[in-house]
């Protein structure tokens, strides 16, 4: 039961208690339930006295009714770890607060007034990075979702909108830089020493954009001219040591800036543009009102310490948080339940500009590799939930793969339907409808019918219902037809059972057999159940390419005859389409496989299609190495782990392993010659030279199926790789392939990789993910002792994910048949939770997966997640997590 505290009862009043869930079973909150806040925040003032141990905080609130919902003779503010130092109403001391749980009521007649709060908080204290917290000597906030509250007391919700006015002040020497959003109004330092700066931010926002950052910082600086003119200065803050490695954030802005003019109209609002580079940060980075805090992870490159994939990687995040200051800052959320609104349309808005700017084909085959492996196992399992839920407990849970990644696909559907020009139409008026509101999923399904004219109300479905729907395809032909049959299904999902059909847009081509060529893509629309499309003209059955670009984030279900998909693998002029044939191809046979139902025969004839298949990639002159990369690449472990346990069966991982292994073996023996000289023409592809980066990504796939069939000369190869590599890709590539060797040069080469880049954080965590994601036979032990290197530090985000979240990834480790990997998930769990809740629940989906796994793994897995829910203490994070995975 919460105790009510009051200022003349600090010990609380038992009996005003609202009847309120034990600590271990936090309260529900449901999507129903929102109501408008009853009152009007317009205006916000903060003062802060800067400390790293201490801070105070003082809040000044004009607040009045909201018009838009019920009077209320109190306001709520919410709170977290705060205790009020002092509350005045209208300038006079009060003393009838009370505090409710976490919360202030202040008692408050129904007109305006103005509040002001003082706190005190200790950044230093902060190890769960929500708040003001200390890092590296910096001062620096994460407010989304609910952190604000950590600061000060606030109606700490998306849809108070409010104009904050922000003085700090500092020790000069510790904060020689003090930013904050907005503009700067004046700064200066005292006689004494003490630095001072005044901000503001014209533009109404809610609590949870508002950031401040304080300290010892320099900026690479730049401008970019806006489309009506306006000159914004663009700062890249870092530590003096990083600046050398901005060059690429900086130019990322501008290409970003430009591209959200030209391809949606939007430009930039203020004159400032501010990013600050923090090495704790639990997320990849926020997007607060022009003042972007980010992990250095996404800032920091250069070619000696970042590879290909980082700097894409960096592009994309900082596109990301410049695409929210329209959508998810102009328009924002109304509640949490919304947050797809914001984060799914920037994710697609993200994934556009990199299909830009880093070619489409590639891009849009590593987005869904991404979907699969991250959403798609969501989506089957324990905490699968519609990319706008219902309820939560703990918001931070809901930073969903999901939410982000399967909400962007849920838009690209309606861009794929409505095609790019009406689609444009249709974003228009959203942005024009609700700019400066808190708006909803609803309003921006509405803006895309207005404005794009497009009937959505089945499609709809997609923000209600979860679960990744299956389809059906089948080919019947006769004379010269030949019916295309399709079924959908929608799994059952936690809560949601006897779904409803949804709308699956699906491009399609018909190849003709004695052609090779098919007479064009059409988007077919499954929106029943089943539905039949007829094709003529075919002389015999055609072949089939359905899905192509992956217009629906759908599974199809087919039975396709391997020469067509060998036919598709080697000529499908889709990419993604030809990318899916060959996984069609390899997921088809190890599925099989690893459930023990090939026969010898089927076994050789599926070995032969798929080496015929990847020695026609292999020779084909007219692919280019990027696309060649992707196209060599194996399903993953996770994702052949899905297929396998689908419908209800259960997966051996070790069988699964075993199997993959064994034909990556089986292609690098078959195939020696040709990626031998593959290997040759682009090992001499110079760095930087044309055609280089994906150069280097068949280079490294090459030594993958090489150290499957011959480890030495697999070794002797990678070694020397390691050794000439002029850029991080090489190196690190290289490495990768020797951490699974069990052999002299793996010592070698990562002893020198850890004393070359000793200091530089970013790539220690480099040096520590692939010893704990490598195949290596020991992987286990070498985790459990990097686990005790004095380099390793649970109070780091990046640390620690470098370590643990890739060995949960690891599809060999993590399974080993003693339950011991299992136990060192759940032991970090427990040792993290109180240090910093919203990391450690993330790891617990990889145990949450027990009920897709054979049953004497699935017993282990499924004993350590109760032994975390018996823990006593357990944050609302991690307590949500484990009571859905065990449900
Ligand atoms: N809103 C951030 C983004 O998507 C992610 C984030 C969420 C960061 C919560 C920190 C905390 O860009
Ligand atoms: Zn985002």
């Amino acid at each position: 039961m919460d105790i009510v505290a009051t200022p003349n009862n600090p010990e609380g009043n038992p009996e005003l208690a609202d009847a309120a869930p034990t600590p271990h079973e936090p309260a529900i909150i449901y999507r129903k339930d929102y109501r408008p806040f009853a009152w009007l925040v317009p205006e916000t003032k903060l003062d802060f006295e800067l400390g790293l141990d201490s801070t105070k905080v003082t809040a000044i609130l004009s607040v009045e009714p909201n018009p838009q919902a019920e009077a209320s003779g109190r306001i709520r503010l919410n709170g977290d770890g705060q205790a009020p130092l002092s509350v005045k109403v209208d300038g006079e001391a009060v003393n009838s607060w009370s505090v409710d749980g976490e919360d202030l009521i202040i008692p408050l007649s129904a007109e305006s007034h103005e509040i002001e709060i003082a706190t005190q908080i200790d950044p230093s204290a902060n190890t769960q990075l929500e708040g003001l917290y200390a890092s590296n000597g910096m001062l620096c906030t994460q407010c989304e979702a609910e952190g604000f509250r950590r600061i000060t007391y606030f109606p700490d919700r998306p849809d108070v909108l409010s104009i904050f006015s922000v003085s700090m002040r500092g020790p000069a020497d510790q904060f020689p830089v003090l930013l904050c959003n907005g503009n700067e109004v004046a700064r200066g330092t005292t006689d004494d020493g003490i630095g001072w700066a005044d901000w503001h931010d014209p533009w109404p926002k809610p609590s949870y954009l508002f950031a401040l950052v304080a300290g010892n910082l320099v900026a690479n600086s730049g401008t970019f001219t806006t489309m009506n003119g306006r000159e914004v200065t663009l700062n890249i803050w870092v530590r003096q040591e990083d600046l050398s490695r901005t060059d690429h954030a900086l130019e990322s802005l501008r290409k970003s800036m430009k591209w959200d003019e030209e391809v949606f109209g939007r430009e930039y609002d203020l004159d400032l543009y501010n990013i600050v580079a923090v090495s704790d940060f639990n997320m990849g980075a926020m997007e607060n009102k022009g003042l972007n805090v980010f992990n250095t992870k996404y800032v920091l490159a250069d070619e000696d310490t970042a590879t290909d994939a980082d700097y894409d990687a960096i592009e994309g995040v900082i596109a990301h948080e410049y695409f929210h200051n329209w959508s998810g800052n102009r328009v924002t959320c109304r509640d949490w339940f919304q947050l797809s609104l914001k984060e799914g349309f920037t994710v697609l808005r993200d994934q556009l500009f990199s299909q830009d700017m880093q070619g489409e084909a590639v891009k849009r085959i590593e987005d869904v590799r991404i979907l699969r492996a991250a959403q798609f196992p969501e989506d089957s399992g324990p905490l699968a939930h519609p990319i706008r839920p219902d309820s939560y407990r703990e918001i931070s849970n809901f930073y969903t793969a999901t939410v982000y990644n399967k909400g962007a696909e849920v838009i690209r559907m309606i861009r794929t339907m409505v095609g790019e020009a009406r689609f444009r139409q249709g974003t228009d008026l959203y942005f024009d409808r609700h700019d400066g509101e808190a708006a909803t999923c609803e309003d921006f399904v509405k803006a895309m019918e207005d404005g794009a004219e497009v009937d959505l109300s089945q499609f709809r479905l997609w923000y209600s219902q979860a679960g990744t729907p299956k389809v059906e395809a089948s080919l019947l032909h006769s004379g010269d037809t030949t019916l295309l049959a399709l079924k959908q299904e929608v799994p059952d999902t936690p809560g949601q059972s006897r779904k409803q059909p949804m709308v699956v847009p699906l491009k399609v081509a018909l190849f003709d057999r004695d052609t090779g060529k098919h007479s064009g893509e059409q988007l077919l629309i499954l929106d029943e159940a089943q539905k039949g499309f007829n094709f003529t003209g075919f002389d015999k059955p055609p072949i089939l390419s359905i899905n192509r670009g992956f217009s629906a984030p759908v599974t199809i279900q087919r039975d396709v005859p391997r020469d067509d998909l060998v036919f598709l693998a080697a000529n499908d002029d889709d990419s993604f389409a030809r990318y899916e044939a060959m996984q069609e191809l390899v997921v088809g046979h190890l599925v099989a496989a690893a459930r023990d139902s090939l026969s010898d025969t089927e076994r050789t004839a599926g070995e032969d299609a798929i080496a015929q298949a990847m020695r026609a990639i292999l020779a084909d002159e007219a692919l280019d190495d990027a696309m060649r990369g992707e196209l060599m690449m194996l399903p993953s472990q996770t994702y052949l782990l899905e297929q396998v346990a689908r419908d209800g069966a259960t997966a051996d991982p070790g069988t699964i392993h075993e199997q993959r292994e064994g034909l990556k073996a089986l292609l690098g023996a078959r195939l020696a010659q040709p990626l031998r000289d593959i290997y040759e023409r682009v090992a001499n592809v110079p760095f930087n030279g044309e055609g280089a980066r994906g150069a280097l990504k068949v280079k490294t796939q090459v030594l993958t199926y090489v150290a499957a069939s011959d480890p030495e000369t697999a070794a002797e190869l990678a070694a020397r790789q390691y050794d000439q590599a002029d850029n991080m890709t090489d190196r690190q590539g290289a490495l990768m392939v020797l951490c699974g060797l069990d052999h002299p040069e793996r010592t070698h080469k990562l002893l020198d990789f850890y004393t070359r880049y000793r200091g530089n954080a970013l790539v220690i965590d480099k040096w520590f993910t692939l010893q704990a994601l490598s195949l290596h036979p020991d992987a286990l032990e070498h985790v459990k002792a990097l686990a005790e290197h004095p380099d390793f530090n649970l109070k780091n985000p990046n640390r620690v994910r470098s370590l643990y979240m890739a060995f949960a990834g690891n599809p060999y480790a993590f399974h080993v048949e003693s339950g011991e990997g299992y136990r060192l998930i759940a032991d970090l769990i427990l040792a993290l939770d109180p240090i910093n809740p919203q990391t450690a629940a993330r790891f617990v989906p990889s145990l949450g997966k027990w009920r897709k796994i054979e049953p004497n793994r699935s017993e282990l897995m499924r004993s350590e997640l109760e032994r975390i829910r018996e823990a006593a203490k357990l944050s609302r994070d991690t307590y949500e997590q484990v009571a859905r995975s065990l449900d």
